[in-house]
């Protein structure tokens, strides 16, 4: 491509009006003088195969790809990285120079990142897991901490089924609590995560308790709509430490704008302030 040309990057989801990523990326093409473009692209289901098969002709590096493609995309791609493998979903697509796709996620390393950056003494080898919820993101979540080396990983889902699931893909490591007894749970628990939707605008709340964290519990959410969610207001209050779920956003934003940009980007305040002001 002649230096004239413009880098190009999507996110493709349907609906897609709601993607913070382009203002993640876009606050990344500024900083940092880079000649290109990251779009949000919405495909209906119906054209999502043939709207992704196009890219690559006119220019594309790759693609983020969202709700509701992140597990179908895999059909589609040619090579896919272990995690996303053993996630079953990918949300990093890079088009390689024939046009196929390498599919990769980042959402496990983005949350690991963050609560690294935020918490610098965290080890998630210190003391187990308690992960709140089994969809998706607890998915990338769970996988991400056992590579972390988390002793052992307790997960409560409404519905236990999914939990269960769970200890089948990643093994024994992996227990299930019932759902009513999350909180107590956090007992001797070094880490403990919301990943459901629960305190998200416009979701029910999550009831939880945090009088069975030790001093040394670290609280996380990924709910970053409101930034300090009632789960984790309520764990400052008790004097807990806590990280908000908007750096998991940013860092797993972060592996694809290197691959298609060549730039290994900072997630810094400036890029916080960028995103929350829109
Ligand atoms: P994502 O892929 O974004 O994680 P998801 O797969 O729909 O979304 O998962 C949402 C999570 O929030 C699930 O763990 C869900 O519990 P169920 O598996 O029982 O559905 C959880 N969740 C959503 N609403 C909930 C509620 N009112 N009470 C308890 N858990 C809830």
């Amino acid at each position: 491509m002649s230096v004239d040309t413009p880098l190009l990057a999507a996110v493709i989801g349907w609906p897609i009006g709601h993607s913070l990523s382009p203002l993640v990326h876009g606050h990344w093409l500024r900083r940092y003088g880079i000649h290109g473009y990251y779009i949000p692209i919405g495909l209906r289901p119906e054209n999502f195969e043939a709207g992704i098969r196009a890219l690559p002709r006119l220019g594309f590096a790759g693609v983020n790809v969202t709700l509701p493609y992140k597990e179908t995309v895999l059909n589609m791609a040619s090579t896919i990285s272990d995690r996303a493998a053993l996630i079953g979903a990918a949300n990093t697509i890079s088009f390689k120079p024939d046009g196929s796709i390498h599919a990769d996620n980042t959402d496990g390393y983005g949350f690991i990142e963050n609560l690294r950056q935020n918490e610098p003494d965290w080890n998630p080898k210190d003391g187990p897991a308690l992960v709140l919820g089994a969809g998706g993101a607890a998915k990338a979540i769970v996988s991400a901490l056992l590579k972390a080396g988390v002793p052992e990983l307790r997960i409560a889902n409404r519905t236990r089924q999914r939990a269960q699931n769970l200890v089948e893909i990643y093994g024994a490591r992996v227990k299930v609590i019932d759902w009513n007894k999350a909180s107590q749970a956090a007992q001797g628990a070094r880490t403990v995560v919301n990943t459901t939707s629960l305190g998200m605008k416009g979701h029910g709340s999550l009831n939880f308790s945090f009088q069975w964290c030790g001093s040394d519990t670290l609280i996380t959410d990924i709910v970053y709509n409101p930034l300090i969610t009632p789960f984790l207001a309520e764990a400052r209050d008790r004097g807990l430490r806590t990280v908000d779920g908007l750096g998991m956003l940013l860092h797993q934003a972060a592996p694809g704008f290197h691959h298609w940009f060549g730039v290994r980007p900072a997630v810094d305040q400036a890029l916080r302030e960028a995103v929350l002001l829109g």
